[in-house]
């Protein structure tokens, strides 16, 4: 029976009911999913997404201070009031060790509320690439789902999800059946690196990456506002061995097991 592999290149492109009972990737590779990974690597306890501003402060007013973090962005930068913003190199034991992230970004974190009916739902990016195929790995109908940026696809994520079709395919002798914008993303990462993968360097080194998730809309958006750093930080592939994992019931984010 061949296993069902689905990409969307945004979340309006799925039914949420189309969801229910499978695993869900969510991408925000620029850049809610890599800050998540990052903070989560740093030692937070749990990341609570929010949708809105007003609310990522009153859940945040519900916790004692000391113990937690407020981060995100709306246009990119830091909220007025906010201890971080959504740059994965701040997200470091010293800022968010122990503490609960309560996080708020404008597109990452309307795309994993899309997502409640699901099995499982994941948080994937450039960073913990192969821990996220090693978690795939039997699961029932997977779903890779890419946040965009502002309504509009955008290369970064759609870049990462080919390469988990890829990676997923190349593992498994099961059969996979893809759908049409599984098969573009696949070949858009293969025709984006045959250079590197001809002679074999499937650890593609950083600077390689990020000048292709520079091209991205997410990319561009980043470097008109000064944070092209935040493109190297969100393509240090495989660097990371954990996956965080949405709990979406409670909707908090934490890792497997965490
Ligand atoms: C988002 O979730 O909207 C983003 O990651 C955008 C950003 O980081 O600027």
């Amino acid at each position: 029976m061949p296993q069902h592999l689905n990409v969307y290149c945004l979340p309006t492109l799925v039914a949420p009911e189309q969801l229910a009972g499978g695993t869900v990737v969510v991408i925000d590779v620029l850049r809610a999913s890599t800050t998540i990974i990052y903070a989560l690597e740093a030692g937070a306890v749990e990341v609570i997404p929010c949708l809105e501003v007003d609310e990522a402060l009153r859940t945040a007013a519900g916790l004692p201070r000391s113990q937690v973090v407020l981060g995100g962005e709306r246009g990119g930068l830091r909220i007025e009031g906010f201890d971080l913003g959504n740059s994965p190199l701040e997200y470091d034991p010293a800022s968010v060790g122990g503490k609960t992230l309560v996080f708020t970004t404008t597109n990452g974190t309307p795309a994993m509320n899309q997502c409640r009916l699901a099995e499982r739902v994941l948080i994937g990016a450039f960073v913990n690439a192969a821990a996220v195929v090693e978690q795939l790995a039997g699961s029932p109908p997977i779903h890779l789902m890419c946040a965009g940026s502002g309504g509009d696809m955008t290369r970064d994520d759609v870049l990462f999800a080919g390469l988990l079709v890829d990676r997923l395919q190349r593992r498994s002798a099961t059969p996979w059946q893809l759908n049409a914008q599984a098969i573009t993303a696949r070949e858009n990462w293969m025709a984006s690196f045959a250079v590197p993968m001809a002679i074999g360097a499937e650890r593609l080194p950083p600077p390689l990456l990020a000048d292709q998730l520079r091209k991205s809309l997410a990319g561009q958006k980043l470097v008109s506002i000064g944070l092209e750093d935040d493109l190297y930080a969100a393509a240090q592939l495989d660097r990371f061995a954990i996956v965080p994992v949405l709990d979406t019931k409670r909707f908090r984010i934490r890792l497997r097991g965490g």
